[in-house]
């Protein structure tokens, strides 16, 4: 399975280096892609994926930055961890990146790893303790820059983090004080967000988040594992929309998660969508994946039953115990090539025979259904990478930032989302009317790993951090 899957990638990588610009040209198009819109492209780099998919599987020159995923957050305010994510790997991952002329990030938390920025962040004595920290690390390391994806400031992520109500303020205090080094000051400080604003001490989103445009370069929103509800349906777990959505279902998508933190005074260009490279597969009885009323048509929100859920590809998180010893899983997700290579799509996109595939056009995403395994699954292809591309260049976004690098087959994503986002060319029409189906469009909504009853499915989801950012 590993050689079936690095053959490929690293002959491309080769192919792609030698197609592309000269280094030189490269190296200025990256220096100058550094502000704009559409001018970041981005992805994670995940330590403990190093095996499969190693430095020299990367498409270095599709991406202006990389980040480096995770250093994790440590009860002591002097430490970040990197046991888990290949702590010797790091090093070689900076330099493969300046050969590469990328940018090259350390994330810091993750879902596993945010338990204790609350603590770290929450008194002025371990905020200036935390800065010597991170300072530390990126001056060890030679990083241009640091990613702090806490999940999330305020509110409750995996289940045992430290939340403390006055987190938002105490971070926004931290990445002052931070800016403020000699080492900050030069630094590419960015944050990977939730679909809403950062809550304030009352546990609602911001209404004002500006302070934030004046630390951060800029944040990328973690428009994936969007939650779903088993009586409403399954659905799209990275809606490009949400707006058509049954009500009272909508759980958050990539237009209403913009219009959220732009309204709350965050600036357009300085929002990084997040997209994923993989996707969230459900069990579903076969019959019951059908649009209501159709014998044929997948349906964008068929009813599942959460208990009924199933190892995904070679990187789905098998059951097991979190970091807070809660049981979990399996996971359910695939990635990209894990579609490929488990038999749902062909290596050009298409579904294979046998295999249901239908595209939302509310949710702007593709659904896939086998009903020999009756594995149903939410994901994302070239198809609605354009979308999302396209959603980019015409709000005037800073770019986009996917997890993870590894989950991508032969750049048939990346190319996607950067061709779309660089010219704005490809059709955006036909964004809100599915087949006969007012039906589907009215059954629809999804939102982000969020407190609320269904917390269950975000944890499903991202065990053991493998989803995510
Ligand atoms: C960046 O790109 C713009 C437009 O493509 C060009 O005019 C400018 O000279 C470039 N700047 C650098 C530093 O290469
Ligand atoms: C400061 O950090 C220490 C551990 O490094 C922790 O014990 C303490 O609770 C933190 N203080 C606050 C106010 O969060
Ligand atoms: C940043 O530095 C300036 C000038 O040294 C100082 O006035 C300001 O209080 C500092 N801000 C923080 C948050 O440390
Ligand atoms: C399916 O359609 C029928 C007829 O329109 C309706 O009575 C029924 O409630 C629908 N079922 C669901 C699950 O929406
Ligand atoms: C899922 O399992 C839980 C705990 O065993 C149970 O309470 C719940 O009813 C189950 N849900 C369904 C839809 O079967
Ligand atoms: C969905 O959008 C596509 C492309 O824009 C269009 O060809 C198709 O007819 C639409 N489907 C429905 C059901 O509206």
């Amino acid at each position: 399975m590993i050689n079936w899957l690095l053959l490929p990638l690293a002959l491309l990588s080769a192919t792609a280096d030698a197609y592309d610009a000269s280094p030189t040209l490269r190296a200025r198009q990256n220096a100058n892609s550094s502000s704009g819109v559409g001018s970041i492209s981005t992805t994670w780099y995940t330590g403990w994926h190093a095996t499969d998919f190693p430095l020299t599987a990367v498409s270095w020159s599709k991406y202006t930055h990389l980040t480096y995923a995770f250093a994790v957050t440590t009860p002591d305010v002097n430490t970040l961890g990197l046991e888990t994510s290949d702590e010797e790997l790091l090093p070689q991952f900076v330099s493969k990146a300046h050969q590469n002329n990328v940018k090259a990030s350390l994330s810091i938390g993750g879902w596993t790893g945010s338990r204790w920025f609350s603590l770290n962040v929450g008194s002025a004595k371990n905020r200036t303790a935390f800065v010597k920290t991170v300072t530390g690390i990126v001056n060890k390391y030679k990083l241009d820059g640091v990613d702090f994806d806490w999940e999330y400031p305020g509110l409750q992520g995996i289940g045992c983090n430290v939340v403390n109500q006055d987190d938002t303020s105490n971070f926004l205090s931290f990445l002052h004080e931070l800016r403020n080094t000699t080492t900050g000051s030069d630094l590419i400080i960015s944050a990977a967000t939730y679909v809403t604003p950062y809550v304030d001490a009352s546990g609602q989103p911001s209404a004002d988040v500006s302070a934030f445009s004046q630390v951060l370069d800029y944040m990328a929103i973690m428009n994936y594992d969007i939650r779903s509800s088993p009586t409403t349906g399954a659905g799209s777990s990275s809606p490009l929309d949400d707006s058509c959505a049954p009500s009272g279902a909508q759980f958050g998508s990539a237009t209403s998660a913009v219009k959220a933190w732009t309204t709350a005074g965050m600036p357009a260009d300085k929002i990084l969508l997040g997209v994923p490279a993989y996707g969230h597969s459900y069990t579903i009885t076969s019959g019951a994946e059908l649009l209501n009323g159709s014998d044929s048509i997948l349906g964008a929100y068929p009813q599942y039953n959460p208990n009924r859920t199933r190892l995904g590809d070679k990187w789905d998180s098998d059951a097991g115990l979190d970091v807070c010893g809660a049981l979990q899983g399996p996971g359910g997700t695939y990635t990209y090539w894990g579609l490929i290579q488990e038999g749902l799509l062909n290596a050009d996109g298409s579904a294979k025979g046998g295999i249901s595939y239908r595209f939302d056009n509310c949710s702007q995403t593709p659904f896939v259904y086998n009903p020999s395994t009756q594995t149903y699954i939410s994901f994302d292809n070239a198809q609605s990478f354009t979308a999302k591309g396209n959603f980019i260049h015409a709000e005037g976004l800073k770019g986009f930032a996917m997890w993870e690098a590894g989950g991508d087959y032969q750049d048939t994503l990346v190319n996607s989302i950067r061709s779309a986002m660089t010219t704005g060319e490809a059709s955006t029409t036909a964004k809100k009317t599915e087949p006969s189906q007012s039906a589907a469009n009215s059954i629809h909504q999804r939102s982000s790993r969020d407190t609320s009853s269904y917390a269950i499915l975000p944890a499903l989801f991202v065990l053991l951090g493998l989803s995510q950012g």
